[in-house]
């Protein structure tokens, strides 16, 4: 008797009990995306008013780089400079949530600026510069004249690919290389696929295809962590160092060096579809996500290998890199793990919107986010302002909003 009564009260409330947790769950997942639409929302709002600071600071006819805070100055740079093209790209992805026309005319001068460059022969970062930047502008407005810029970029591009190494030549040779190719070099073939699959010539995407054949067999050490430098010998195409530049040692993890990494991998599989490029962006996702040097807030220190963990410096453009990466990766993975991609992504995306790295209106010379790391062995750009650590914070907002809002 006893025994049928309780089975009765079990019936009655193990229903009960299931649309409790069901509602709840719900209700949690509501909230969350509402959260983060919310905070996408006062990101946009905040980065149209501050690029307003930044674009008071920076004069005519040069970009912006970062911020002096002992000066009080922001420094600028001729348009050559690589990260030439992330101030407009970065004005357009501001004017791509908040259509503020006053964001398109700033954006609009710059492009001006940096349109010439677009014959640059002397860096492989042609990507970054013309495709960042025009590359948007197209993508925004469908102005002819911005793709035409953008063909002429990936021709400019492409006289740096030496068919011995099968790769895009960096740097120029120098005292310390002789034909250097780094794992930032994945970025920049993403103009030249894009001009293949836009009515360009197919070689573009030969030679990005080879590129990234050879950085996957040459770039990675057995736990998918990068080195920054490969250095190859032009004449007898032979691999004559692997090293790092920027980061603590040749045996160390560069952090913004892994983003790169992983961001051109997870590319170079949206273009190609080919199966081993997904592996790879995956195992350097698995590595960074598991990393026992990851802080709890997912900010990278500049080196994953860095002397003084945790009393050194942080990278905040590494993570902004990875969180914009992880959530295109998601978009190519298995539910289990685009759920663990998309929660990194907002973990970071989380952390960078926070006081602790992003800067008050007015403050910071008018750039979003602090606590960057250029380049920590050079002493150049140690924990400042930069300009591709705001534009890659942007694209990830903006990818979080398309496919997961
Ligand atoms: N491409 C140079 C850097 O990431 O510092």
């Amino acid at each position: 008797m006893k025994l049928k009564k309780n089975m009765n009260k079990l019936l009655l409330i193990t229903p009960i009990l299931f649309l409790c947790c069901t509602f709840s769950f719900a209700q949690k997942k509501t909230s969350k995306i509402q959260n983060m639409s919310a905070l996408v929302d006062q990101q946009f709002k905040f980065a149209s008013a501050q690029y307003k600071v930044l674009s008071k600071n920076v004069p005519e006819g040069v970009m912006p780089v970062t911020y002096n805070a002992q000066k009080d100055k922001v420094e600028t740079s001729d348009t050559k400079w690589w990260c030439s093209g992330f101030y407009p790209g970065t004005l357009l992805y501001i004017y791509e949530y908040t259509k503020d026309p006053a964001i398109m005319i700033e954006a609009k001068s710059r492009l001006a600026i940096l349109k010439k460059e677009k014959h640059h022969t002397g860096n492989h970062d042609l990507g970054f510069m013309m495709f960042c930047s025009f590359g948007n502008a197209y993508r925004l407005t469908g102005d002819a004249d911005h793709k035409a810029t953008v063909d002429t970029a990936a021709q400019s591009l492409s006289t740096r690919y030496r068919p011995i190494i099968k790769s895009i030549q960096s740097w120029d040779s120098s005292k310390n290389f002789t034909c250097p190719v780094i794992i930032d070099n994945m970025m920049n073939l993403e103009l030249l696929c894009w001009v293949s699959a836009n009515g360009g010539d197919k070689k573009f995407y030969e030679i990005a295809i080879n590129h990234a054949n050879s950085t996957l067999k040459n770039h990675f050490r057995k736990d998918y962590s990068s080195y920054h430098v490969l250095d190859y010998d032009l004449n007898t195409g032979d691999l004559l160092r692997k090293v790092n530049w920027q980061g603590a040692s040749d045996s160390s993890a560069w952090s913004r060096g892994q983003s790169w990494g992983l961001y051109g991998f997870t590319m170079m599989y949206r273009f190609t579809k080919d199966k081993q490029y997904l592996d790879q962006a995956q195992h350097i996702a698995k590595y960074l996500i598991k990393h026992p040097n990851m802080p709890s807030d997912m900010v990278p220190y500049w080196d994953f290998n860095a002397p003084g963990i945790p009393n050194t410096y942080r990278d905040a453009s590494a993570a902004a890199i990875m969180a914009s990466a992880l959530l295109e990766l998601g978009q190519y993975s298995d539910k289990t793990l685009q759920k663990q991609y998309v929660n990194t992504a907002e973990k970071m995306i989380r952390s960078l919107a926070s006081p602790k790295y992003r800067a008050r209106l007015g403050e910071n010379g008018g750039f979003l986010l602090m606590h960057n790391t250029g380049a920590l062995p050079q002493k150049s750009e140690v924990d400042v302002p930069l300009t591709y650590a705001d534009y890659y914070f942007l694209e990830a907002l903006l990818r979080y909003k398309k496919w997961y809002l």
